[in-house]
């Protein structure tokens, strides 16, 4: 039988660009591992947008680094093919692709990109344009999904429950100097202190900041502001358990156990996420069964809600009283063979190649 060919695509114009590298490095290790059944393409999508094919991307996907990041040497290397490129610009990306790396006969992609220009839809879009069938959810998916303002309303249309929140936009924050002490008094009366702030569009906590008095408030929206013209102001809950479920499948999609995860410090920041042993996973979480249950029921409604496909990790807090609020989805969630969606996939009977080989086959499945 034919080889399926995969066209990996990691890297990205996102914050999560290095966490995109090490997904997409170890989802290449199951896919070459897969009994000689795929064929992979790797593609490296640059920080500043362009896509390259052959040894450089070979070579960025074995070391899980950027090409700035590389020794000198490596990079000289991978030099030697400048004809892996397949576009100087990202306009001409789609032209060229549909001429030249189209070509290259990609069956299926696999989308491993994390946050902005990558699970919010834009690339989706792309796909969907060149009519190949790819791994994860589609444009309307990925951009309810990342979008925390049009993942609350779904999430709100099917009763799942939430925070109390605000949605904010940016000229609110910056224009007019009369509007910025009416938006800040409004917050304190709907929503009180402590509350998080937050980009609308973004992801690994950046742009996210916690306010606990006025003084903060304002920092606080004025830095989100610099992120995202979209934000949303919650009602912060007071030291919450932070437990996730993954979910996988399209329209009758299953959840895994339930895990949890605990850290020092404040909330889950960047530097929490991204500093080796500063968070703990436990799976399955320590929950009474029909609360995970529950939570497990949540994760499927939600996925529902946004319209999500193959994939996602869905996020919840558990208040002390034991009472459970949704806090997110996300619809390409982190893929390292340390991250919670595999893990929580493992732990429920299903190993990190299966479940690999799973999402190729859910892509490819007539929806
Ligand atoms: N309403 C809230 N109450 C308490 N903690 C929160 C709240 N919202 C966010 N946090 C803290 O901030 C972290 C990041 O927020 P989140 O909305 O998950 O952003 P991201 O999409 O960047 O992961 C959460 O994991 C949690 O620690
Ligand atoms: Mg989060």
């Amino acid at each position: 039988m034919a080889k399926l060919r995969v066209g990996l695509l990691f890297g990205g114009c996102s914050g999560e660009h290095e966490v995109s590298l090490r997904s997409a490095q170890a989802i290449a290790e199951a896919l070459q591992q897969s009994s000689g059944k795929y064929d992979l393409r790797p593609i490296y999508i640059h920080k500043d947008g362009r896509w390259q094919a052959g040894d450089l991307a070979e070579k960025v996907l074995a070391e899980a680094t950027p090409p700035a990041l590389m020794s000198a040497e490596s990079e000289a290397a991978s030099a030697t093919n400048p004809s892996g490129e397949l576009a100087t610009t990202q306009n001409k990306v789609l032209e060229r692709l549909r001429s030249s790396a189209s070509i290259e006969g990609v069956d299926v992609w696999f989308p491993v990109l994390h946050g902005p220009n990558g699970e919010d839809g834009t690339i989706q879009g792309m796909l969907k344009l060149m009519q190949a069938p790819f791994v994860g959810s589609g444009v309307l998916g990925s951009a309810m999904g990342m979008d925390k303002l049009a993942m609350k309303m779904a999430f709100a249309q099917v009763g799942l429950p939430q925070v109390k929140y605000l949605p904010v936009l940016r000229h609110e924050v910056w224009s007019n100097p009369c509007v910025f002490p009416k938006l800040c008094d409004r917050i304190e009366e709907e929503l009180g202190y402590p509350c998080f702030v937050k980009p609308a569009n973004l992801g690994s906590s950046v742009g996210i900041s916690k306010a606990s008095t006025r003084a903060e408030l304002e920092t606080a929206l004025d830095n989100a502001a610099s992120y995202d013209r979209r934000l949303i102001v919650e009602a912060g809950i007071s030291n919450p358990r932070e437990v996730e479920c993954a979910v996988l499948g399209n329209d009758q999609p299953k959840a895994s156990v339930v895990g949890e995860i605990s850290f020092q410090g404040d909330f889950y920041d960047y530097e929490t996420k991204y500093t080796e042993g500063m968070a703990d996973l436990t799976i399955p979480a320590d929950l009474p069964a029909e609360v995970a249950q529950s939570i497990q029921d949540m994760a499927v409604r939600a996925f529902l809600a946004v319209d999500a496909a193959g994939l996602s990790r869905v996020d919840f807090f558990v208040e002390s009283t034991g009472k459970v609020y949704i806090n997110e989805i996300n619809t390409m969630p982190g893929f390292t063979t340390t991250s919670m969606y595999p893990r929580l996939w493992a732990a429920s009977g299903v190993s990190f190649s299966e479940l690999v080989d799973r999402l190729v086959q859910l892509a490819l499945e007539e929806r």
